[in-house]
């Protein structure tokens, strides 16, 4: 992850095959976590084998926990008990994970030692305040450094309190780090959200045995409970299958089938806005895995016209922008987006980013504070740079398949961290996409 590796991506063939995308990233982040916190031994299917999901289960065996890798994309956790966790030596790397950092403060700021958590250049800038503010509330302590970045130093054997609690953004993971740290609470822990979000913690701590009430937008649990062995099967990642969704939408003769997405509705607002842009994507063979819905994804290319994305659909497609933009750039018509703000403090500043890279390749891109609208056109052949960010990286390898001419694309190695293959996947599919030598 330290040298830098560009790609040479241009238009090949069109996309055709079936794929197979890798685990989902946030379910594989809680899999390991609650794993090593149940009662007992689980076993995980289907484990992203990207670094920010081996970063956290690394962390967990610094904290003394078991995890046998079997084979690749499989886990055998030897839970310790919610009170089982050992004090760690040295500093806990997160690696390039936001979900492995702040839902990491919540749970280690319940236990009786001291921990410090880092991360990556990336991660290292991105804010800790939504976590650290409402856990002291909680009675924890957290430093963090100025400006409320990480690492976060992590003081142990604080007596925690629930709290009821309104988030000020949407966000799974503040969310979940808050009820991570109401499972070491006296008395109750209430999480309510602007916009609903992701509810993988709710569901998978249910899973785990726990008793926890949740409904959209709303969570509520109480202290002292303890966690039940259960094995986990993951389904595939849809923020991954997300880029193979627009690259086959934008090329010309494309027929792709997806096997096995995750379709959980609070991940899903891709589908919606591409289908309102006249996508043509079909769901076959509807099953549940693991508790989550899942189903193959066929999606052939279909003119794409640009629309306004409602906002209501933001936090259920919030990892989805960089996709969505290049498909905005190959339709008909502008595209609007507004009330996307937080997509300044992801992996990289995404609305920055998009706009710059779009500029490159010769569109015009108008951006404000929370959002941008986009003029499709011809695209150009040219540099862009992905910031160090994966979606940033994956997003431009599928915009070049339409491009005028060659695309490079730079500081690639972050892709491994959600989507560890996706060039060989891509180049399977009929992208062109070569790494420079
Ligand atoms: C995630 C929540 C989202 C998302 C991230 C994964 C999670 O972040 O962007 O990729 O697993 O809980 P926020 O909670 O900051 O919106």
């Amino acid at each position: 992850m330290t040298s830098k590796q560009d790609w040479i991506a241009s238009p090949s063939q069109p996309l055709h095959g079936e794929l197979t995308i890798p685990g989902d990233k946030s379910i594989s982040h809680r899999a390991v976590m609650f794993a090593a916190l149940a009662d007992g031994v689980s076993r995980i299917d289907g484990f992203l084998e990207g670094e920010d999901t081996r970063a956290t289960a690394a962390i967990f065996a610094r904290l003394g926990v078991r995890i046998e890798t079997p084979s690749a994309s499989r886990r055998i956790v030897h839970g310790v008990g919610v009170d089982g966790l050992k004090p760690p030596a040295g500093d806990l790397d997160c690696g390039n994970a936001g979900t492995g950092m702040r839902l990491l403060a919540g749970l280690l700021a319940g236990q009786p030692f001291d921990s410090v958590l880092v991360g990556d250049e990336s991660l290292s800038r991105r804010p800790m305040r939504r976590v650290t503010v409402p856990l002291a509330r909680m009675g924890a302590r957290i430093d963090t450094a100025e400006g409320g970045l990480p690492p976060l130093r992590i003081h142990g054997g604080q007596a925690l309190a629930g709290i009821d609690h309104t988030l000020e953004v949407a966000s799974a993971q503040v969310k979940s780090a808050l009820l991570l740290a109401g499972l070491y609470a006296r008395g109750e822990t209430v999480v309510r959200e602007p916009h609903p979000t992701r509810d993988y913690t709710e569901r998978m701590l249910a899973a785990f045995g726990v008793d926890i009430e949740f409904s959209p937008g709303h969570a509520r649990l109480r202290g002292g409970q303890r966690l039940r062995a259960t094995d986990i099967e993951v389904p595939a990642d849809f923020s991954s299958a997300a880029f193979f969704l627009v690259g086959a939408s934008i090329v010309p003769g494309s027929r792709l089938r997806l096997r096995a997405v995750g379709l959980n509705p609070r991940r899903t607002g891709l589908l919606a806005a591409l289908r309102m842009m006249g996508a043509d994507i079909a769901e076959e063979n509807h099953r549940v895995h693991g508790g989550e819905a899942v189903a193959d994804l066929l999606v052939r290319h279909a003119p794409l016209r640009g629309i306004e994305v409602p906002e209501a659909l933001v936090p259920d497609m919030i990892d989805e922008f960089p996709a969505l933009f290049v498909a905005a750039a190959c339709a008909e018509g502008p595209t609007v987006v507004r009330g996307a703000a937080e997509l300044r403090v992801k992996e990289s500043d995404r609305l920055a980013a998009m706009a710059t890279g779009l500029r490159a390749l010769g569109l015009r891109v108008d951006e404000t504070p929370d959002g941008a609208t986009l003029h499709p056109g011809a695209l150009q052949g040219g540099r862009i740079e992905s910031h160090g960010d994966h979606r940033i990286a994956m997003a431009f390898a599928m915009a070049a398949q339409r491009a005028q001419g060659e695309v490079r694309i730079g500081d690639v190695a972050n892709v491994a961290t959600s989507f560890p293959g996706f060039d060989a996947l891509a180049r399977g599919a009929g992208c062109g996409l070569a790494h420079t030598p």
